[in-house]
């Protein structure tokens, strides 16, 4: 009996191979139906097949999957991780997409995969296409949960929350299940704290620290309304923090952040700026980019995530710190348990730190108390999908 095609990925009913994607979509249907009789008749599903066998590296690829690969921010991401700017120049990639399963959404990421298949990256290794979270998470080592519904105009991200919430439910066991053994996490999907707080309780055997949500756009956004308020580069503003839910409750912390060493309070000498512009133009930067765009920001949230997780496998430098939403541990009165962001410091080996020690203006610990109550009223609101809560 002929051997299944090499390159040809089977990965769930509706996965279509990725080696095929230059292929008519006839001789695609045909070869994925012949795999679909060959695999009944008991051949293994393959795994994912290096597309570049020749390239120099010498390091094993690592396993990235990501959900939600055919929307806006898949289309931003994916290319940038293949390029090698989350984990390095020489660090070989598989990519594990995973849409749902659905005809539509599969076709537009079997068109993703063709375009990253015509940037030829040296760096991608292989892809695997999947409507099947079991299948997309297998050996992954990291899993980038960005798949799930955006909010509309006039929505709040946690209107999100029952709709998007039972995702997690089945993605965390998945990857419970599934992944590699030092798998790592980073939730995207809205509302991201919350949703991260139940992919981790249905990931029982996966350890708390290797969750984490993205509040990096938010840092980003900080970053660059602080610069152009005090007329500086974006390199000047250092350490910008970011507090609480990724949510219009978030705290941008004003007195912590600095601009040439010193702290940006002192530096833009405006505390009714901060306290107002700022603080709303930072809570409210993701409703005002859809109300311009119609859809939410995708460009600077795949590069939020591209900083958020490339800061994290690497050593933080000394004396700085990342916004990063992770378990509280009680750190700043920020209840236990919940998923918040913190001044977050990287080890580089995967571990990390909450930074101790910051001290908090009465208005900034007032807005921290609220956005700390918002994700405690989240929590109580997907109570019942938290399985392993304690
Ligand atoms: P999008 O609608 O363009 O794409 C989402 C994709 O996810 C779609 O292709 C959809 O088919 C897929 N999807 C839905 N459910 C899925 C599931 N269960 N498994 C796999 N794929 C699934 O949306 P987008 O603009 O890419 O945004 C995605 C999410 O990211 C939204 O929830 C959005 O609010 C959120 N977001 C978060 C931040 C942040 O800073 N944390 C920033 C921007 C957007
Ligand atoms: C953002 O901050 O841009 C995203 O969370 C999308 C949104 O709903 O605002």
């Amino acid at each position: 009996m002929a051997k299944p095609d090499p390159g040809l990925v089977f990965a769930g009913s509706s996965t279509v191979a990725a080696s095929t994607r230059r292929l008519p979509s006839r001789i695609v249907q045909a070869l994925v139906q012949r795999w679909r009789i060959l695999h009944a008749l008991g051949f293994e599903p393959l795994s994912a097949t290096p597309r570049h066998p020749s390239a120099m590296s010498t390091k094993t690829p690592i396993r990235v999957a990501v959900t939600g690969a055919a929307g806006q921010i898949g289309y931003s991401l994916l290319p940038r991780i293949a390029s090698g700017d989350v984990f390095g120049a020489d660090q070989p990639i598989i990519l594990q997409m995973v849409e749902i399963p659905v005809e539509k959404a599969m076709q537009a990421l079997e068109g993703v995969a063709m375009e990253l298949d015509d940037c030829a990256f040296p760096l991608l290794h292989g892809m695997e296409l999947t409507s099947d979270p079991n299948e997309g998470f297998k050996d992954a080592n990291w899993c980038l949960l960005v798949g799930s519904k955006p909010r509309g105009p006039g929505m709040e991200r946690g209107d999100l929350i029952r709709e998007n919430g039972p995702i997690f439910t089945g993605q965390g066991m998945a990857i419970n299940d599934n992944a590699a053994s030092d798998v790592r996490v980073a939730v995207v999907g809205n509302p991201c704290n919350t949703n991260c707080l139940i992919a981790m309780n249905s990931a029982h055997d996966v350890p708390d620290e290797r969750f984490s949500a993205m509040t990096r756009l938010d840092q980003n956004r900080a970053q660059a309304q602080l610069a152009a308020r005090a007329d500086v580069a974006t390199t000047a503003v250092c350490n910008t923090l970011i507090w609480g839910n990724h949510s219009a409750t978030q705290v941008p912390d004003y007195k912590n952040t600095t601009i040439d060493g010193r702290s940006a309070a002192e530096v833009i000498g405006d505390l009714d700026w901060l306290q107002g512009d700022f603080f709303k133009t930072v809570q409210q930067r993701g409703a005002a980019i859809i109300k311009a765009r119609g859809l939410s920001s995708a460009t600077s949230a795949a590069n939020g995530l591209i900083d958020h997780v490339r800061d994290l496998v690497n050593a933080t430098p000394e004396g700085e710190w990342r916004s990063v939403c992770v378990p509280s541990d009680g750190s700043y009165g920020v209840s236990e348990g919940l998923i918040s962001s913190f001044p977050v410091r990287s080890m580089g080996d995967g571990s990390w730190e909450i930074v101790q020690g910051l001290e908090l203006d009465e208005f900034l610990r007032g807005r921290l108390e609220a956005t700390v109550a918002e994700l405690e009223e989240e929590r109580e609101l997907v109570s019942d999908l938290l399985v392993n809560a304690g």
